[in-house]
């Protein structure tokens, strides 16, 4: 680690996020806000992303105008055609703490990974809910805040989970999923078995992923890429277990207020993983307003065909024009995926448009855009409330079995259809969505949106906030 320098050097702050496409699109917003703040920041990224960021994305050059900014690249264990999707994600996890973690202990004894002498040593650690992070942050007597990428209400419905297991809430070992739970204070009235975070599930509980929620002692603080107004009584609970919370979100949108003040030029930093098809938004300029809905499962959902057929079958019938976004690697049957694709864009091409990957928040800001058919990952989520854009939720794991409820039954600006796939219910749902209920979904999600937006402008909570954390990482180096 870098030896002490002058005090005229800024806070360094060390970034270690998961190394999926979910976490680094937070994380690098908050790199991007250090930097406004003048921090000096280092960005852990493993090698087969840094890759692909410097392909597909504009993090590279938004980057070269903050000196202090720097990404440092390790391996992550993994081979080039592992598709880190699907629950073949899992093994990262195994692999990071297996390879990647090893060699981020190593580099972090040579001063030059973390840039030498000129930079402090490392004023804060910000790292993602990851097992190695707080006994590390120990080992090293480096502070440790948690950045949790997922909603708070995904955090604190883990961090009850030894209470939960108490009341016998979890394991579920068949119990009823439409039974409410009463075991996470401040949710009592509207999370059922099947809202919980969906690392429950199963007749056995993960004594061990759970442990990670709850180390409560070892770190300094929790950053959540939320705000008051969406998630208030949920933080109000956190509050009384950890020592400092720094809820900045929508953090995409806090930036962008920040790059307005400073009368910068507004380009957020977005971490494309994959190409972004521009194609879409001459289709999109071609539709009526708000007559599409934009159907997306993030980064790491995988489908089989079954269920890309249900789905299809739900949004032709439904008579609304679409534009899908199916990654190449998002069906799990590897067979004859291109040929019956191929079919299905043929035959709805009059109303729907198929692509790989999208500019997901030009889409949703798009005037066409007028409902989010999503996996209610919490990046997409946030993405959706900003632009004030209605939500179907068919939500695939972790933290999106609970937004889902969030966005229907607490912010009641979407219908959650989560645990079934269906064109039935497809159909019906898109249908309300977008034609029976819209006027009241609509109503909802822009007053949402405007109560968002300003609590990332100079102010509202989130910016304040942010103005405490930087306070706070100033504190502990002078
Ligand atoms: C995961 C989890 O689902 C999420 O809940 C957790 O908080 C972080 O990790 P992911 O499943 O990929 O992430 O979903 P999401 O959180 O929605 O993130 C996807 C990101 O990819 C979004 O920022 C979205 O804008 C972006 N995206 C998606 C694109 O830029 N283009 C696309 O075509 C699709």
């Amino acid at each position: 680690m870098s030896s002490e320098q002058g005090n005229d050097l800024p806070p360094h702050v060390l970034i270690f996020p998961f190394p999926l496409q979910g976490h680094l699109n937070p994380m690098l917003n908050l790199a991007h806000l250090f930097c406004l703040a003048d921090f000096h920041v280092t960005f852990i990224v493993s090698d087969f992303n840094h890759r692909r960021l410097l392909e597909h994305s504009t993090v590279p050059t938004a980057f070269a105008r903050y000196p202090g900014f720097q990404f440092r690249a390790l391996s992550d264990g993994l081979p080039d055609d592992h598709p880190r999707a699907g629950v073949r994600a899992k093994e990262l996890v195994f692999s990071l703490e297996k390879v990647t973690v090893p060699l981020f202990k190593k580099m972090m004894l040579d001063e030059n990974f973390l840039g030498g002498a000129a930079r402090r040593r490392v004023s804060c650690f910000v790292a993602d809910a990851m097992r190695f992070v707080p006994e590390f942050a120990r080992e090293h007597q480096l502070p440790y805040i948690l950045f949790q990428t997922a909603s708070a209400a995904f955090y604190w419905a883990m961090f009850c989970w030894p209470q939960l297991l108490e009341a016998q809430e979890i394991p579920f070992q068949g119990k009823s999923m439409d039974e409410l739970i009463k075991s996470v204070p401040g949710m009592e009235g509207f999370l059922r078995r099947r809202d919980l975070p969906s690392f429950y599930r199963g007749d056995d509980v993960n004594v061990l992923i759970l442990q990670v929620f709850t180390g409560g002692k070892l770190k300094e603080g929790v950053i959540f890429n939320t705000c008051e107004d969406l998630e208030g009584p949920v933080i109000a609970e956190i509050q009384k277990h950890v020592p400092r919370i720094f809820s900045i979100g929508p953090i995409h949108e806090q930036v962008k207020s920040r790059l307005m003040k400073k009368k910068a030029e507004v380009s957020i930093i977005k971490a494309s993983l994959w190409a972004e098809d521009r194609s879409c938004i001459d289709w999109l300029d071609a539709q009526p307003s708000k007559s599409v809905i934009y159907v997306s499962f993030g980064s790491i959902t995988v489908v089989t065909r079954e269920q890309v057929l249900e789905f299809w079958h739900g949004l032709l019938d439904s008579a609304q024009r679409f534009l899908w976004v199916m990654r190449p690697d998002s069906i799990t049957d590897n067979e004859g995926n291109d040929q019956v694709l191929a079919e299905l864009m043929e035959r709805s091409k009059e109303k729907g448009l198929f692509v790989e990957w999208v500019p997901q928040e030009k889409v949703l800001n798009h005037p066409a855009t007028g409902g989010f058919l999503t996996h209610s990952g919490w990046n997409s989520t946030l993405e959706s409330i900003v632009a004030g854009v209605p939500m179907i939720c068919w939500s695939y794991f972790a933290d999106q079995t609970t937004n889902s409820r969030f966005v229907s039954e607490v912010w009641k600006i979407g219908l959650d259809i989560k645990d079934t796939c269906d064109r039935l219910i497809i159909e019906k749902a898109v249908r309300d969505l977008m034609e029976v209920r819209k006027d009241e979904f609509l109503e909802r999600a822009e007053n949402m949106a405007k109560l968002v937006k300003m609590s990332g402008s100079e102010g509202g909570s989130s910016y304040t906030n942010m103005d405490a954390l930087v306070q706070y990482i100033k504190s502990l180096v002078f």
